[in-house]
């Protein structure tokens, strides 16, 4: 599924279609948007009524003529209309009018490694919407590589993982393909879920889905290890009474709470290890994980990474940023020419 360099170079923009946050790159002006995939919709009259950061600060408090809709889930882009009137806005005019002003405008989009054609096409068709007269489909993990300075075009085994909204994608590269990989179905969100039903389970409390943040800052630090604070102050609504509340948790219980997610990334590196031919798995043992995506953010992620695996693991610098960032450097000539696809080279 990855293309040639040299089809990346003439393409004009770029864009990473995430579950929780929308990225285009347009070549020349670097990172133009990186705002909430999110949409807010009059239902009365089917109009937008705002897409990004101000549609998801809507999101549970909106009245019931507004629809906020999410186009981009799982990693798929599940309503193509929605998607490009998103973009659209996103982009904005004068963006758009100057990207129109190529003859044959291309496009570049990043894609699971294991995207079934469906999800390919809706990816293509959401860009050709947009104007694009050919898109361009790369790996997400070859462009996230690329965007955190992995030297994936050696013969040498690279580890990375990518830990996105709705999935985590872990894959071993070298030579500048994929040798073993895997998708899991879990991510930030799936961490946030865990928290929000521990609140409500075991202190009746119900915890707006913005407020998540909060309670993994004050588990900042050691967070996900013993080490951090005993317990923590949190504001909610009481289950029962719908009034507001607050509550001390206890920190230990709610690292308890997302060990499921995250065991279920430790058994995917596992897999992907067992699967690596053994000559690679000596080099990642000194080389050990990189991380990127906005999850690799959660506190003390890394730590029980470590701790878990025995290597050294590290956390790429603006995590959530390297896949369109990788994109964008692909279409500007800015890495060495590298073997993209060998047999095909
Ligand atoms: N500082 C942080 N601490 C913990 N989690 C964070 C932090 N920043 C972002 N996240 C989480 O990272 C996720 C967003 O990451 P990212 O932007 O890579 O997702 P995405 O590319 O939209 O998703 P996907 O690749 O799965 O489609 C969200 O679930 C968010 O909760
Ligand atoms: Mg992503």
């Amino acid at each position: 599924m990855t293309v040639s360099l040299e089809q990346l170079r003439r393409c004009h923009f770029a864009v990473d279609l995430g579950a929780a946050r929308t990225r285009v790159f347009v070549k020349g002006a670097g990172l133009v948007v990186d705002q909430p995939s999110v949409a807010a919709v009059n239902t009365r009259t089917g109009g937008l009524i705002a897409v990004g950061e101000f549609a998801e600060q809507m999101t549970g408090r909106t009245p019931s003529y507004i629809r906020v809709v999410r186009p981009v889930s799982g990693g798929t882009v599940v309503d193509i209309e929605m998607a490009q009137r998103m973009l659209r806005q996103l982009i904005g005019d004068k963006t758009r009018r100057a990207l129109r002003r190529n003859l044959r405008l291309r496009a570049a989009a990043c894609t699971p490694h294991d995207a079934d054609p469906l999800a390919t096409r809706a990816t293509i068709e959401t860009l050709v919407g947009l104007g694009a007269r050919r898109v361009e489909l790369v790996d997400t993990l070859i462009a996230a590589a690329v965007g955190c300075g992995l030297p994936v075009e050696r013969p040498e085994a690279t580890m990375i993982m990518v830990c996105g909204a709705a999935a985590t994608q872990v894959a071993v590269l070298s030579l500048g393909s994929i040798v073993t990989a895997v998708r899991l179905p879990v991510g930030g969100e799936a961490v946030d879920h865990a928290i929000v039903q521990h609140l409500r389970h075991e202190h009746a409390l119900v915890l707006p889905s913005q407020s998540v943040r909060p309670l993994q800052v004050a588990l900042r630090g050691n967070g996900l290890t013993p080490h951090g604070p005993a317990s923590a102050e949190i504001h909610g609504r009481d289950v029962v009474t719908g009034l507001p509340r607050s509550v001390r948790v206890n920190t230990a219980a709610v690292r308890e709470a997302i060990q499921t997610p995250l065991t279920s990334v430790l058994d995917g590196i596992g897999r992907v290890l067992r699967d690596c031919p053994p000559d690679l798995v000596a080099d990642l043992a000194d080389r050990g994980i990189m991380m990127v995506g906005g999850s690799a953010l959660l506190p003390g992620f890394d730590q029980m990474l470590r701790q878990a695996t025995g290597m050294p693991v590290h956390i790429a610098e603006r995590p959530e940023l390297c896949a369109a960032e990788g994109l964008g450097a692909m279409l500007e000539g800015r890495i060495e020419p590298l073997l993209l696809n060998p047999l095909a080279a």
